[in-house]
């Protein structure tokens, strides 16, 4: 465990994070209220039916924009610390949709003799038609599915849940986006046309798909895993050195499957599994922080050299042999046993 290891901690980080989600969130809200009707509604609406559409359309651009954060930090490190944060990201993202849901609530039938409950399932039910599909349902899906997602985001559910459940239960943050995307589709099909909406719809569903096909075919790529004939163990390149961030970690893709975290620091390189000895988190996207590898996640701790949680804590994982040929890194694909000490490689004039 590392020494920085808090349940719940407020760094300054998180506060100026989220003051600028909240920020960000009344600025477009503030904005749609008072710009759309002009410049994208037509005909032109208002009151509850505008309200609506301003948080409806909040919460698709929010749920576009956490889906693009993952694939772009494993396209370019400058986004890694969107990353950190992702949680927080994740709460508001329901609690406008939220909103969006009761401002339907409260607009939907609100003149009609039926409960507006009633109303909104039986507003619009042929499931059998396009043009008058109950898309609200598709939208109360989503709704779930983000309630459970903000509802189990805290760290006790991470430590009850145990990651790899946690971690299937957060991946049904794509089945919600389906969902969201047939909700507003089949939806446009029945209220008025509105180009803008469309092209945002098409906008979001290319921007998601393509990063993460961008990002899968970077993960894969051939070249990197290319092996290096040897009697003494199975070495494949790692890196150029001159492609290494300062006191920052980079993923290597093994040929076994595996992922090791390759860092560099104080003028040396060390290599570590990727997987955090806590709960499976990415450790090349985290830092040095005093001397140490610092897991992204809840900030336990690796000394690069041996895998080792500075004392008084116990966690090891495993390390890796590393090779130097000129500006190339070579990286022995067969893991040691965690806690294995490995002299870095050490790079000229401190570099
Ligand atoms: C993740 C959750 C949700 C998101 C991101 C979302 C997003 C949207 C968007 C962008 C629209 C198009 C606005 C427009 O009509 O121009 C829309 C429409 C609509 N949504 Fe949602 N929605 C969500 C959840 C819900 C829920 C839970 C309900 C029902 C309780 C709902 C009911 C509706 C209705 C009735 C419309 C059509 C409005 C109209 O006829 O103009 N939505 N939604
Ligand atoms: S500190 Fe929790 S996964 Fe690494």
């Amino acid at each position: 465990m590392s020494v920085q290891y808090r349940p719940v901690t407020w760094t300054r980080n998180k506060l100026i994070y989220d003051l600028v989600l909240a920020l960000g969130i009344s600025a477009f809200v503030i904005v749609f209220l008072r710009y759309a009707p002009g410049w994208l509604e037509s005909p032109r609406i208002s009151g509850p039916q505008l309200r609506m559409r301003a948080f409806g359309t909040c919460a698709f651009i929010l749920l576009t924009i956490v889906l693009a954060i993952g694939p772009l930090a494993r396209l370019d490190r400058r986004f890694l610390p969107l990353l950190y944060n992702r949680r927080h990201f994740g709460v508001a993202i329901f609690f406008v949709a939220l909103a969006h849901a009761l401002t339907v609530l409260g607009w939907y039938q609100a003149f009609s003799p039926t409960d507006r409950y009633v109303a909104l399932f039986v507003a619009s039910s042929n499931i059998a038609s396009w043009h008058a599909f109950p898309f609200e349902y598709l939208g109360m899906f989503a709704l779930a599915v983000l309630f459970t997602l903000a509802a189990t985001s805290h760290d006790f559910w991470l430590n009850f849940l145990g990651a790899p459940l946690w971690k299937a239960i957060h991946m049904s943050v794509y089945a919600a986006y389906a969902a969201v995307i047939a909700h507003v589709c089949l939806g446009l099909l029945q209220a008025e046309h509105s180009p803008w909406l469309l092209g945002l719809t098409a906008a979001s569903v290319l921007l998601v798909c393509g990063l993460h096909l961008a990002a899968a075919l970077k993960e894969n790529g051939p070249a990197e895993t290319e092996t290096v004939a040897s009697d003494d163990g199975h070495w494949v390149h790692a890196a150029n050195i001159h492609e290494l961030p300062d006191e920052g970690g980079v993923t290597v893709f093994l040929p076994t499957g595996e992922k090791a975290a390759l860092f560099r620091y104080d003028g040396k390189v060390s290599a570590l599994s990727n997987a955090c000895a806590h709960q499976n988190g990415p450790l090349a996207e985290g830092r040095i922080i005093d001397g140490c590898v610092t897991c992204p996640w809840h900030g336990y701790q690796y000394r690069p050299e041996d895998g080792c949680s500075p004392a008084p804590f116990t966690e090891k994982v495993a390390t890796y042999r590393l090779r130097r040929e000129g500006d190339r890194l070579l990286i022995d694909a067969n893991a040691l046993p965690p806690g294995t000490p490995v002299p870095p490689i050490v790079l000229e004039t401190g570099a």
